[in-house]
C-alpha cells in the first residue's frame, strides 16, 4: 500500500517504500477544531515509524506572547494568526480575507485523476499510482478545499494539486491559490534556474536565510527569468550526495514559488499560479495546477534521474514520447526572412545528402512577412516567396527523402495584419491605454473562446495544406496590458490563468487532431520551457543562443529539471550569430548531441569537407539517439564551477555509455583534471569506437584525463560498449 491511514494517530503515510515518505496528520487546531498538518517529507520510513514522528502541530498557534507561531499547516490560509505566507487568500462575502479550513475526511483511490483543463502527470494503469484526497472546509464561507496527492509508485515521485469549491450562496474571491505547501525542519539552500533571453536556466544557489526567497513570473508565460522549478537542499548537498527536495510546477503561465524560513528553524515552501484573483461563484470550482514533489538522498543527479524518467514517460504523451527524434535542419539562422523556394530547396538538398531527415521552415512564410513587423495572424502563404503554397515545397522536400516541418506563432497578432484590422479587440488590452508592442506584436486574448476557435482553425488549415510532420510553436512576447474585452471589470484579474486554460484547450485539440506531428514549443528561445508545455509537446527549443560554449551552461542548467531529449539543440554557423565566437564543427556537434539534434545554418555556404563532417555527425547521432532519448543522464562536471563541462548517458544495464567532455578555454601547461564517470559497471571493461579499452572501475573511481586539442572550446566524446 502506498497510502496508509493510521487511525489512532490520524496519520496519512504516503510512500513508494524505497525512495520517499510524505506524512500528513489530522490534529486539533484552536481555531478550526481539526485541521491538517504536514509533518514529514524525506527518506522512506517503515510504516510503523511514521507513528513516532514528532507532533509539530502540538505547539500552540495563538500564544502570541511567546511568539511561537509555526504549525506546519498543510494548506495555510490567511486571516488566522499564522503570520507566514499563506497558500490561499480567500475573500468571502464579508470582504474579509479569512478562511479557516477544517478537516472533514479522506478518500484513498487507486490510480491517478485527470486535472480538468490542465496538463498533468498521468498513470497508464491504476496499479501505477495511488491517490489520497483530503477534504477540508471553511464553515463560515463554505469554501471546500480538497488536497489531492498521488504517489507515482514506479517513478518514486509524488504529485499534489488542490481543488477549491464554493459551496456557499455567495461569491468567494481566491487570490493566487497555491498548488502545495510543504514544511521542512532545518535550513535549506534554494537552487533555482534564472536567466534572460539567450541565457536561460543558469543555476543559482541561494543560501538559507531568515525571511522570504521568491521566484516569480508575472509575464503570462513561465518566462526566461525564473523557471517554475526549485530545489531545496542542506548546504552540504552536491551533485552526487546529500538530501534534496524538488518542486516542479506543471504550468506554463505566471507562477510563484516562495520559501519562508523562520526563527524556529522551519522552512515553508509554497508554489503555484500568480497574478490570479479568481471569482468563484456559487457551485463553481477552481483547479490548481499540479506540483511535482521529488526527493532524493543522492544529490542533484539523483533528483534529476527521477525527474527525467517521470517527465519523459508519464508527463510527455503521444506518438513521439518514446520515438527517436529526426535529425532536422531549420532555416532560421540560415536565411532569416530572406528566402524563396529555390533557396530553401538548395539547403534541403545539401541536408538530404548528409542524411538529415526533416526540413523545418521557420518564420517568414506567411502574409507579407519579410521582417518581424507584420502579418502574425495572417496564416496564409506568401506566394511571392513560395509560389503555389506550402504543398509544392513540402512535396519537393519529401522527394528528397525528408520530412517537412513548419514554424507558427499562433498566439500572436501583428497590428499590421488583416486579422488585427478585422478584430482589433482580439488582443489583450486595457481600454483607454496604449497597446504596448514588443517585437512589433501583440498577444491574442486566448481567454476568449472565439479566439481559441480561430487559432484552432488557422493551425488546422495550415497543417492540412501540405504534408507537415513537425511544428515549431513559438510565442515571442509576454503580457503587458493584460485585459480582456469580454470579461467584466471584476474578472480582469482572471486573465492570466484564463489565457492558460484557453491555450491548453487549443493545444489539446491541435495535438489530438494531428497525432503524427512532432511538436516543439518555443518562446523567444527557451522562455516557456516548462512541464505544462512538455505535456503537449515533447521537446522545446532550448535557447536562441546557439553558441556551443554558451550552450554548455544552458543545457547543463536545463538538465537539472528537464530530460535532455526535451531540449532542441542545433549546430549553427560560425562566427556565431549571438556571440561572434568561432568554434569547431566538432565542438558544435558534440554539444548538440545531448538533445533533440539538428542544424540551423545555410549548408550551401559550407565547403565539401565540412559537409562530409556533417554527414558523419548525422550518422553518429542516428547511431546514438536511442541512448540520448532513453539513457540515464548524469552531470559530471559543471561549467558554472570550472573551465570544464561534462555529462554522460548510460543505458539502463550500463552496457552502453556516452561520455561527453568539454573544455571552455585552453591554458598553457594545464593542470591535469580527471573527470569521474559514476554511472558505469565498475567490474566491466568497455571499448570505445576506436577500439581502446577502458575499465569501469577506473572510469568510476579515478576518472578520465581528457585529451583535448590545444584550443578554446574543445570537446571529446566517448561512446563505450561493455566488452
Ligand atoms: C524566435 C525563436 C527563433 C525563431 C524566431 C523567428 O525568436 O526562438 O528560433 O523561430 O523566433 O522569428
Amino acid at each position: 500500500m502506498a497510502i496508509v491511514f493510521h487511525e489512532q494517530k490520524r496519520i496519512f503515510h504516503l510512500t513508494d517504500h524505497t525512495h520517499f515518505s510524505f506524512v500528513l496528520q489530522v490534529a486539533p487546531d484552536p481555531a478550526t477544531g481539526d485541521t491538517l498538518y504536514h509533518t514529514y517529507w524525506g527518506k522512506a520510513l517503515a510504516d510503523e515509524a511514521a507513528e513516532y514522528l514528532p507532533s509539530l502541530h502540538a505547539v500552540p498557534l495563538a500564544s502570541f506572547d511567546e511568539g511561537t507561531q509555526f504549525p506546519p499547516f498543510a494548506y495555510p490560509t490567511s486571516g488566522r494568526g499564522d503570520f507566514r505566507p499563506a497558500a490561499l487568500r480567500a475573500v468571502g462575502a464579508d470582504g474579509c480575507d479569512c478562511a479557516l479550513l477544517q478537516y472533514e475526511g479522506y478518500e484513498i483511490l487507486p490510480g491517478k485523476r485527470r486535472l480538468q483543463g490542465l496538463p498533468a502527470f498521468y498513470a497508464e494503469s491504476d496499479d501505477e499510482a495511488d491517490t489520497l484526497l483530503l477534504h477540508m472546509r471553511d464553515p463560515k464561507t463554505a469554501l471546500k478545499a480538497t488536497l489531492c496527492f498521488t504517489v507515482m509508485n514506479r517513478l518514486h515521485v509524488l504529485t499534489q494539486s488542490v481543488l477549491l469549491c464554493n459551496e456557499s450562496q455567495e461569491e468567494i474571491v481566491l487570490h493566487d491559490p497555491a498548488s502545495c505547501c510543504i514544511t521542512l525542519p532545518g535550513a535549506y539552500d534554494m537552487i533555482h534556474l534564472h536567466g534572460k533571453w539567450a541565457k536561460e536556466r543558469s543555476v543559482e544557489r541561494v543560501a538559507s536565510m531568515h525571511g522570504i526567497r521568491e521566484i516569480r513570473s508575472c509575464r503570462g508565460a513561465s518566462g526566461h527569468e525564473h523557471n517554475p522549478f526549485a530545489i531545496f537542499a542542506p548546504s552540504q548537498t552536491d551533485e552526487n550526495s546529500g538530501l534534496c527536495y524538488g518542486l516542479s510546477l506543471v504550468y506554463s503561465g505566471s507562477h510563484r514559488m516562495l520559501a519562508d524560513e523562520n526563527a524556529y528553524g522551519y522552512l515553508r515552501v509554497i508554489g503555484g499560479v500568480s497574478e490570479c484573483a479568481w471569482h468563484l461563484e456559487k457551485g463553481e470550482s477552481f483547479q490548481t495546477p499540479e506540483m511535482l514533489l521529488s526527493f532524493s538522498d543522492q544529490g542533484f543527479n539523483g533528483l534529476s534521474h527521477l525527474l527525467h524518467a517521470a517527465v519523459r514517460t508519464r508527463l510527455c504523451r503521444g506518438e513521439w514520447r518514446d520515438r527517436e527524434r529526426p535529425v532536422l535542419i531549420n532555416n532560421w539562422e540560415g536565411t532569416y526572412f530572406d528566402f524563396n523556394a529555390e533557396k530553401l530547396l538548395a539547403i534541403a538538398e545539401k541536408a538530404a545528402s548528409a542524411g538529415v531527415e526533416l526540413f523545418v521552415l521557420d518564420d517568414g512564410w506567411f502574409g507579407r512577412r519579410n521582417s518581424d513587423d507584420c502579418s502574425l495572424g495572417d496564416w496564409y502563404v506568401n506566394e511571392e516567396k513560395l509560389p503555389g503554397g506550402l504543398a509544392p515545397l513540402s512535396d519537393s522536400i519529401h522527394a528528397l527523402g525528408m520530412q517537412f516541418g513548419l514554424w507558427m506563432e499562433p498566439e500572436m497578432i501583428s497590428p499590421d495584419s488583416d486579422l488585427y484590422r478585422a478584430h482589433p479587440d482580439w488582443c489583450l488590452h486595457v481600454p483607454g491605454r496604449p497597446r504596448s508592442t514588443r517585437r512589433n506584436q501583440l498577444v491574442l486574448d486566448m481567454s476568449r473562446a472565439d479566439v481559441q476557435d480561430y487559432v484552432i482553425d488557422a493551425v488546422t488549415r495550415a497543417l492540412g495544406s501540405a504534408r507537415i510532420e513537425y511544428v515549431k510553436w513559438d510565442m515571442n512576447r509576454n503580457f503587458a496590458e493584460a485585459g480582456s474585452a469580454l470579461l467584466p471589470a471584476d474578472r480582469q484579474g482572471e486573465v492570466h490563468h484564463r489565457y492558460m486554460l484557453g491555450l491548453y484547450r487549443v493545444l489539446e485539440e491541435i495535438t489530438s487532431r494531428f497525432p503524427h506531428v512532432l511538436f516543439e514549443s518555443c518562446s523567444g528561445g527557451g522562455g516557456r520551457f516548462d512541464l505544462g508545455m512538455l505535456h503537449y509537446m515533447p521537446q522545446t527549443w532550448t535557447s536562441d543562443d546557439t553558441d556551443a560554449v554558451e550552450r554548455l551552461f544552458i543545457q547543463y542548467g536545463t538538465s537539472m529539471a528537464y530530460p535532455p531529449c526535451a531540449m532542441g539543440a542545433h549546430v549553427s554557423a560560425v562566427p556565431n550569430h549571438q556571440v561572434g565566437r568561432k568554434t569547431t564543427l566538432k565542438m558544435r556537434g558534440d554539444v548538440a548531441l545531448m538533445g533533440a539534434f539538428g542544424y540551423e545554418l545555410d549548408l550551401t555556404m559550407l565547403p565539401e569537407s565540412e559537409m562530409q563532417e556533417i554527414a558523419q555527425q548525422v550518422a553518429r547521432m542516428k547511431q546514438l539517439r536511442h541512448l540520448t532519448l532513453r539513457g540515464r543522464f548524469t552531470r559530471l562536471c559543471s561549467p558554472f564551477d570550472s573551465p570544464f563541462a561534462a555529462w554522460q548517458f548510460a543505458s539502463e544495464d550500463q552496457g552502453e555509455l556516452l561520455v561527453c567532455l568539454f573544455r571552455r578555454y585552453a591554458s598553457a601547461n594545464p593542470e591535469h583534471v580527471y573527470i569521474r564517470v559514476p554511472d558505469v559497471d565498475e567490474h566491466a571493461c568497455y571499448t570505445d569506437d576506436e577500439g581502446r579499452v577502458w575499465h569501469g572501475g577506473v572510469l568510476k573511481h579515478v576518472g578520465i584525463l581528457p585529451e583535448f586539442e590545444q584550443s578554446d572550446a574543445a570537446s571529446m566524446v566517448l561512446h563505450l560498449t561493455r566488452c
